[in-house]
Parts: C-alpha cells; sequence; structure tokens
C-alpha cells in the first residue's frame, strides 16, 4: 500500500501506516499546489489532505488507485464528494476531535473583540501613553446581551453552552434540529441577525452559505453588534465586511478564517475594531495530535478492507 501525505502529521502517528505499506511525506512545509498534488497521488491508495488542498477529478484522476481521502479536518468543503465517491473512493474528516479547541477559540476571539484585549495589546506595544480613566477602551459587557449562533452542530452547540455561562441569552438558526438545543432557542436567520448583540458562525461551507453573511445580512445587524467566524471565511463577503466597519453599521468583528486564505483583505487590516486569527480554531497540541490520528484510523481502517471510521456525510 502506498500512503500519501501532503503535510507533516503531528505526534508520533504514523506508525500504524508504517505497518501497513509506504508512506510518503511532502517534503515541502507549505501547501502543494495543484501539480504537486497530482504527482504525490501517482501510484496512492490512501492520501491525507488538509483544508488546503482541493481534492476533485484532476487530482483523483493522477490518482486511479486511491480509496480514501482523509482529511485532517471537520469541514470537508475542499473535497469535491461527488467525485471521491464517483472514483471509488470514500472521503473523511476529523469529526467531535476538535469541537471543544474550536468552541474555546471562538469565546476567545469573541472576549477579544468586545473587551478589545488586542487592540490594547497593539496600544501598549506601540509605545503610546496610557492611562486608567473611567472611558478609556471601553468595550461591551457580554452579561444579558444575545448571542446568535448560526449553524448549531456539534462546535455550534459547544460555543452556545459556553455562551449561557457567561451569561448571555443565546439564539441559534439551523436548518433543521430541534427549536430548543440546551440554552438556545432556534430563530429564523433574520431574527437573529437583527437581534444579537454578537453573532456567531458555525456552519459549514456549502453553495447555501456562501457569503451567507452579505451585505444585507450586515445591515440587519445592530450598529452595536459583533461578528465572529470561526467557521469557513467565504461564508462571509469580506469586502461587505470591511465595508460595513468602515461605516460603523456593526461594531467589530473577530475573524479566523478568510475568504481566500492566507490573504486578508486590506480593509479589515486597517481597522482596530477587527480581530484577526491566522485559522487557530483546532491549534491546541492535543486537538491537533487527535486530528491526525483519526485521519490515520480513517486510512488503517479502509485499506484493511473495513468502514472508515468517520466517513463525511454523503451529498
Ligand atoms: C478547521 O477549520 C476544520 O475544519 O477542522
Amino acid at each position: 500500500m502506498n500512503i500519501f501525505i501532503t503535510r507533516a502529521l503531528p505526534g508520533d502517528v504514523l506508525s500504524p501506516l508504517a505497518r501497513i505499506g509506504k508512506v510518503t511525506v511532502s517534503p515541502h512545509d507549505r501547501p502543494l499546489t495543484q501539480d504537486e498534488l497530482r504527482a504525490g497521488v501517482v501510484g496512492a491508495d490512501a492520501v491525507i489532505t488538509t483544508l488546503n488542498d482541493q481534492i476533485g477529478t484532476e487530482v483523483l484522476a493522477a490518482g486511479p488507485q486511491l480509496r480514501v481521502v482523509a482529511n485532517t479536518a471537520t469541514g470537508y468543503d475542499n473535497l469535491d464528494v461527488a467525485a471521491i465517491t464517483a472514483h471509488g473512493a470514500v472521503a473523511t474528516n476529523t469529526p467531535g476531535v476538535l469541537v471543544d479547541a474550536t468552541a474555546d477559540l471562538t469565546m476567545a476571539l469573541l472576549l477579544d473583540v468586545t473587551r478589545r484585549v488586542s487592540e490594547g495589546d497593539r496600544l501598549i506595544r506601540s509605545g503610546t501613553p496610557w492611562s486608567w480613566d473611567m472611558g478609556f477602551l471601553l468595550g461591551a459587557g457580554l452579561q444579558k446581551g444575545r448571542l446568535g449562533v448560526v449553524g448549531m452542530g456539534a462546535i455550534g452547540r459547544a460555543v452556545a453552552r459556553r455562551a449561557a455561562a457567561f451569561g448571555m441569552d443565546v439564539v441559534h438558526h439551523a436548518r433543521r434540529g430541534p427549536g430548543v438545543i440546551g440554552p438556545s432557542t432556534r430563530v429564523e436567520l433574520k431574527e437573529l441577525l437583527s437581534t444579537a448583540d454578537v453573532v456567531s458562525l458555525h456552519c459549514p461551507l456549502t453553495q447555501e452559505t456562501h457569503h451567507l453573511i452579505d451585505e444585507a445580512a450586515l445591515r440587519l445587524m445592530k450598529r452595536s453588534a459583533y461578528l465572529v467566524n470561526t467557521a469557513r471565511g467565504p461564508v462571509v463577503d469580506e469586502a461587505a465586511l470591511a465595508r460595513a466597519l468602515y461605516l460603523g453599521e456593526i461594531a467589530g468583528a473577530a475573524l479566523d478564517v478568510y475568504e481566500d486564505e492566507p490573504h486578508v483583505h486590506p480593509g479589515l487590516i486597517e481597522l482596530e475594531n477587527v480581530v484577526l486569527a491566522p485559522h487557530l480554531g483546532s491549534a491546541t497540541a492535543q486537538t491537533r495530535t487527535r486530528m491526525a490520528e483519526v485521519a490515520v484510523e480513517n486510512v488503517v481502517a479502509v485499506l484493511g478492507g473495513g468502514e472508515p471510521v468517520t466517513p463525511v456525510p454523503q451529498p
């Protein structure tokens, strides 16, 4: 068996793979180009990918033997699942293991933007004189504020629980599922956007959610409201967001993901009321190791003739 890994994996997770075949890890410490991906899957029975690797018909055509594409992420919008299935392979992801890490990071961003922590950090580092006074760098308190969670999967629910513990009233919008989930009640998207003090995005990127938060959606939000995105960049129209922030149509934004990573809209970089994180949602040592282990478990299961542990849902 030949297993191609597009980016080095953390921890000592490769041993189960080495027992079943030859493992090739990309020598490049960066995302691979489509040409490099195609070259990498030649003769491969399995490929372990990151969220930067676009796997569609062209890459699959270069790897006729491929039986499993194991994505080391919970999101799998970088995989053409229909094409992978048509190829006779399975696509897998790493759900569950990164829920708490991503929910924690969401709260970190939410607190940062509402309490202006990064802004204060920049101020101190710039050498600007400052002193405590009653009106200095005032932010927004969360207690009794409303959090609107868009997408109520495992991460949305984990964020809802955390926000409730901070004293927030929580509502959510989801296409399906019960009307009440933990501390949260389901509402229409319009109601969520127009009443929330913080809107936090936790939906997958699909054709339906692409630019879900566009100019019209941003206009529905309160001028005092904040947007947090730890889902996928293209769920938000970044140019529209930069414009809304510049015009003061919303109070601030905290982003972990971008439309065209690693590029960030220059209009966002200029603004003080925006917190920018470099896609850190699952970035704890423990979580990244678990993600790599789950990807490896999927490859071992499929190449061993068994069922994948965590197949992505079929389109
Ligand atoms: C990270 O963004 C993931 O989808 O796991």
